[in-house]
């Protein structure tokens, strides 16, 4: 038998692996998960319904046009067919929209730090990532950004509100630098904590690519929708785009369950709204709790907060961990950590409060 291996594209090596947010322990006092921005609540009485009785015919593939979601999306955001596209996950649709644009020689340009799955979907395509640093209050540098811009670039990632800082772009600079990005770049908005904005400011990504028509919007069924285990987001962009990324799409990709449980989660959006609304207080009470304990904590419109730990990184995140919630470290960096139930995040204030106190 010969020694050698298959041969892989060399653009394979070196690529960081996603890390996942770690699991609650299983055999801990308590145990919380705050490290994947998940939503706490489990799912709705009328969603799992939907979602058992259509687990009943998973002997079947699944609608692979996604009819009825597309239908129901069509409706709800007044777009047209044509310019909906869906996908496993919103990082699913992210990684189709970089295989349609991007390839050896090209350029993607996102911020950094920012969702640490576009430089490993970049670097799949054979494309070269441009990070562009945040400012130092943890905000996207979009003159920096419009800057970095060449003739290669070929889509740009604007994460708004961002992962991991939760901080965002408002309406005027984000037009502002819409207008200096070549008609011929993509811009995708990943908006996948769209739901969880309360500042004005903010635009409505879907608004904005009415206009434009180089402007994709990601979104998804994760967070606000509580849907992350079913896998299912979609893009509202032009028609070439939109066209690409069905072209691109793992036939079948969207479950039929995935697919009935979004249909559900769109009908039962005044419950949904609620739980929004709840997290939304929690993420206050925590903010505010953080900075009374003395912290800088950046102003985040998501569902998590960032703390910046610097070298203090590893042993914030194993502190909360011994006290029985899980949350997100980058070493060197900081900690993210996801607005969750009550309990969860008094946990994180106790150990934030302690460790302020050692600082
Ligand atoms: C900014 C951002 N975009 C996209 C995603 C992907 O979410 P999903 O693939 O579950 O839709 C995430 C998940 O954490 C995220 O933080």
């Amino acid at each position: 038998m010969s020694e050698t291996s298959p041969k892989l594209r060399a653009e394979l090596e070196g690529i960081p692996t996603y890390k996942p947010g770690k699991p609650a322990a299983a055999d801990g006092p308590v145990a919380y998960k705050l490290s994947s921005n998940e939503n706490p609540y489990p799912p709705l009485p009328g969603v799992m319904e939907t979602v058992t009785a259509a687990a009943a015919s998973f002997n079947r593939y699944p609608d692979m046009a996604c009819t009825s979601l597309m239908n129901e999306l069509s409706d709800r955001f007044g777009v047209p067919l044509a310019h909906l596209a869906t996908g496993t996950g919103s990082v699913g649709v992210a990684q189709q929209l970089i295989q349609a644009t991007s390839g050896p020689g090209d350029e993607v340009i996102y911020a950094w730090r920012s969702f640490e799955a576009y430089p490993i979907i970049t670097q799949i395509s054979g494309a070269t990532s441009v990070k562009v640093p945040l400012t130092p209050g943890d905000v996207h540098d979009l003159d920096a950004m419009a800057d970095a811009i060449t003739d290669r670039t070929r889509l740009i990632f604007v994460c708004n509100p961002n992962n991991p800082t939760g901080t965002v772009v408002r309406r005027a600079e984000l037009e502002r630098f819409l207008d200096r990005v070549p008609s011929d770049v993509l811009v995708v908005l990943d908006e996948a904590y769209r739901e969880f904005i309360r500042d004005p400011e903010v635009p409505d990504g879907v608004e904005i690519y009415r206009t434009r028509p180089n402007v994709c919007v990601l979104r998804t069924f994760s967070k606000a929708y509580g849907l992350a285990g079913l896998r299912v987001g979609f893009a509202i962009a032009h028609e070439p785009v939109a066209a690409a990324l069905r072209k691109t799409a793992v036939p079948f990709g969207v479950s039929q369950i995935a697919q009935e449980a979004a249909i559900a989660s769109l009908r039962a959006e005044d419950e949904l709204i609620g739980r929004v609304g709840s997290l939304v207080c929690e993420r206050t009470r925590v903010v505010d709790a953080l900075r009374a304990q003395g912290w800088t904590v950046p102003e985040t419109q998501a569902n998590f907060v960032w703390l910046r730990l610097g070298e203090s990184t590893v042993a914030f995140a194993e502190a909360c961990e011994q006290a029985g919630a899980v949350v997100r470290p980058f070493p060197g960096e900081g900690v993210r950590v996801t607005v969750g139930e009550s309990e969860a995040n008094d946990i994180f204030l106790k150990v934030s409060e302690a460790f302020r106190k050692e600082l």
